[in-house]
């Protein structure tokens, strides 16, 4: 397996964040789920939804862009696998690893859409490294755990990415880990140094990685040093 390269995506379906952080370079994808969707205030059912990914999409092109379906149902959850990837040749699916009673066609359908429908699957709602295990040897492209909710759960998301990562190493799987759930600025190193491969962050998190007091301090050290080089006012 080559060098696995790291990415920050942003955890948003909000278009000026997207646009924000995309401009600067730094993001390499965007992941949604229902919850973000509804913050952001879509609405108006699919129309709302198709309009919100295409835009988003057509920001980032070519980019990923994870697009949860929105039903349990096997069928209802193929048809909008289908229906999403018309969107955008970007998008990926996210699927949850079970339904809300347990259900595990939900993994059927992941290994389904991988291998007969060219469809790229983003498993998502995982707590834990066993769960992501089988997730990428059904085929998912993406593996998601979801650092913040494992942490609030009193256990170490570190840990169980760490676990991950040497299955997967063990497997030779070329599915990718994503942790997502993000709570504080230092998830994002640290889960990167447990072994993800991206981490989906909210975009506040991202100005709290790159402005520092002490930089702020520095470059005002800096401008006003600059200013009596030249005397004040400043001569044109
Ligand atoms: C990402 O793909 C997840 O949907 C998201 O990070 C979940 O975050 P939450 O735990 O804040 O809802």
């Amino acid at each position: 397996m080559g060098q696995r390269l790291i990415g920050i995506f942003l955890d948003t379906a909000n278009v000026d964040e997207v646009i924000k952080y995309h401009t600067l370079g730094v993001i390499r994808g965007v992941t949604t789920n229902p919850t973000i969707l509804v913050k952001e205030g879509v609405a108006n059912g699919w129309l709302g939804i198709e309009k919100r990914c295409k835009e988003i999409a057509q920001i980032i092109d070519p980019l990923p862009l994870s697009v949860e379906v929105t039903s349990n149902d096997p069928a209802e959850m193929l048809r909008q696998a289908r229906l999403f990837t018309t969107w955008a040749k970007s998008i990926n699916v996210k699927i949850t690893i079970h339904g809300p009673n347990g259900e595990t066609e939900n993994l059927r359908l992941v290994h389904e859409l991988e291998t007969k429908h060219d469809i790229r699957v983003n498993v998502t709602a995982m707590m834990s490294a066993q769960q992501a295990m089988l997730a990428a040897m059904a085929g998912a492209t993406y593996v998601s755990l979801f650092g913040g909710r494992v942490n609030n759960m009193g256990y170490d998301s570190r840990l169980e990415i760490r676990r991950l990562r040497a299955l997967l190493d063990a497997l030779g799987s070329p599915a990718r880990i994503i942790v997502g759930s993000t709570r504080e600025v230092l998830n994002v190193i640290e889960w990167f140094e447990a072994g993800a491969e991206i981490v989906t962050t909210v975009p506040h998190l991202i100005e709290g990685m790159l402005v520092h007091p002490y930089t702020k301090e520095t470059v005002r050290m800096f401008l006003s040093d600059a200013e009596k080089i030249f005397g004040s006012p400043r001569a044109k």
